[in-house]
C-alpha cells in the first residue's frame, strides 16, 4: 500500500509523513516506511556545491546523478555511504536544489530510484507513505490514498520563523514569506514533475491545525480509504 503526500514547502510534509507511517504501523500488524523524496534532489545540489559544478552546463550535475549512489531509508539520507540527512538542509543547498530538480534528466533517475524503493518496501510486505511534489501526480499516480498536505504562504512563513527564533536564530517575515512564494512558483512551474494537486487527492489545508491534528486526519482518512491492517 502506498500513500503520496504532496504539496509546498513549509507545509509539514516530512514531519507529518513519518508521524503517519509510525501510526499506521502502530495500528496495524504491517510496517509502514517513509520516503522523504526531497532530501534526494537536496543530495544531488550538496554534491553539486562540493564538485564546484557549473550550475549553467546543466550535463555536469547530471553526470554526477547518474554517478552517485544516494540510499534513503528510515529518516536517514546516505550519499554514497555517507550520511548527509542534517547536510542537505543547509541554506546553501536549499539553495542550489532547484537546479536538481528542475532537470528533466536527473528527474528521471530520481523517480526510478523512488520506484525501486517502493518496489523493495512492498515486496517484504511493508507499505510506504511518500512525500515530494509528484509522488500523486507522476511517480505513483496509481496509489489508492493521495494527500495534498497545504498551508497559506502566511501560515507557513510564520511556522519557519518559529522554528529559526526556537534554534535561537534571527528571521525576517516578509524575506521568509518571499523565499517561500518563489518556491512555490518554481515546483509549480517546472516543465516536468510540476508540483499539483493529483487526481482524487484529499487537500488537506492545515492552517491553524497542529502536527498532531493533521497526523491523526490523515489516519483517519487511511482509514476510510482501508488502508490494509
Ligand atoms: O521537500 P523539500 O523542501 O525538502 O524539497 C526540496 C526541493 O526539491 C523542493 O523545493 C522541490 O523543488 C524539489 N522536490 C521535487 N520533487 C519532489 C520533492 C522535492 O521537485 N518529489
Amino acid at each position: 500500500m502506498i500513500i503520496t503526500i504532496d504539496g509546498p514547502a513549509g507545509a509539514g510534509k516530512s514531519t507529518v509523513a513519518r508521524l503517519l507511517a509510525l501510526t499506521l504501523s502502530e495500528q496495524s500488524e504491517k510496517i509502514y516506511e517513509y520516503l522523504d523524496t526531497g532530501s534526494m534532489y537536496r543530495t544531488i545540489a550538496l554534491l553539486g556545491l562540493r564538485r564546484n559544478v557549473d550550475w549553467n552546463t546543466p550535463r555536469q550535475l547530471e553526470k554526477l546523478a547518474e554517478n552517485t549512489a544516494i540510499t534513503v531509508n528510515n529518516g536517514k539520507t546516505l550519499l554514497n555511504s555517507e550520511d548527509v540527512t542534517e547536510l542537505v538542509r543547509s541554506p546553501e543547498v536549499t539553495d542550489k536544489t532547484h537546479f536538481a530538480a528542475d532537470n528533466p534528466a536527473i528527474r528521471l533517475i530520481m523517480v526510478a530510484l523512488q520506484r525501486s524503493i517502493a518496489k523493495q518496501f512492498l515486496e517484504c510486505g511493508k507499505g510506504l507513505v511518500t512525500e515530494g511534489r509528484d509522488q500523486g501526480t507522476a511517480v505513483f499516480p496509481d496509489a489508492p490514498v493521495k494527500f495534498f498536505l497545504t498551508a497559506t504562504p502566511e501560515e507557513r512563513a510564520k511556522r519557519r520563523l518559529g522554528e529559526l527564533q526556537q534554534n535561537g536564530k534571527q528571521g525576517n517575515f516578509n524575506e521568509i514569506l518571499q523565499r517561500i512564494t518563489e518556491r512555490d512558483l518554481r515546483d509549480a512551474s517546472r516543465s516536468v514533475g510540476p508540483m499539483k494537486e493529483p487526481t482524487n487527492a484529499i487537500i488537506v489545508v492545515s492552517d491553524g491545525m497542529t502536527i498532531e491534528d493533521v497526523v491523526n486526519q490523515l489516519a483517519q482518512k487511511c482509514k476510510q480509504f482501508q488502508v490494509k491492517p
